[in-house]
């Protein structure tokens, strides 16, 4: 792993959900400083682009470990769309909403099964929780579940856990059995500590 910001490697070791809560609370005022301007993150804005041209205006998304909102903000300048956004640190929460961009935002934890009727979605994306000490692969099933046949899935997964964390491979089974066509590619994610990431787009049948 390249990545050399001092929180970088505490944030990838987070043991559970307490834990993650904390230290995001307690990062929140910082995060898109120490992101966006010392680190470089371009994740949510390429992921943003990759899901406005996949779906119109008016489109129901959810930005899954929405943070601060940056996906929000860079999805708002692109698409008028209704979208809900949902986290476990209420710390990050409260600067999301700031950004008035979220039609609704709740605090949830997206090791569980959500709280989200089938279909309930045009698009889901998911951008920079997918990755060690956060959220595994299993939530991608969720995802498809809860995104309507056609619509988009759009996800970052940090490179260092790609194949190890069993990313690769859950996005490999669902395409397998036929529950979404996957497309993957390697794209930048914070340029300045050279890390990369995966960008997904899966499309459930
Ligand atoms: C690197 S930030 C990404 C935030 C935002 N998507 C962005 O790109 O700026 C990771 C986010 O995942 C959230 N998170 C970590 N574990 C989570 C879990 N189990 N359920 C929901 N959110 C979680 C954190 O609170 C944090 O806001």
């Amino acid at each position: 792993m390249n990545d050399t910001h001092p929180i970088l490697a505490r944030l990838y070791a987070l043991k559970d959900a307490d834990e993650a809560r904390e230290v995001y609370d307690a990062w929140a005022a910082d995060y898109d400083h120490d992101t966006i301007d010392d680190m470089g993150y371009v994740a949510p804005a390429l992921a943003a682009e990759a899901l406005a041209e996949r779906i119109s205006d008016g489109a129901t998304v959810l930005d899954a470990g929405c943070g601060t909102g940056l996906v929000g903000a860079e999805l708002a300048q692109r698409r008028e769309v209704a979208l809900d956004g949902m986290d476990l640190s209420p710390g990050m929460l409260e600067r999301a909403r700031a950004r008035e961009v979220y039609r609704t935002l709740e605090i949830a934890d997206l090791t569980r099964e959500l709280a989200v009727v089938d279909d309930a979605y045009d698009a889901v994306i998911c951008v920079g929780t997918l990755t060690g000490g956060h959220v595994g692969p299993g939530v991608l099933a969720e995802f498809v579940r809860i995104t309507a046949p056609g619509g988009a899935i759009v996800a970052t997964v940090h490179s260092h856990v790609w194949e190890d964390g069993g990313y690769r491979a859950e996005i490999e089974r669902l395409a397998g059995e036929g529950l979404v066509s996957a497309e993957v590619w390697e794209r930048p994610y914070h340029v300045r500590e050279q890390m990369s990431c995966r960008l997904c787009v899966l499309t459930p049948q």
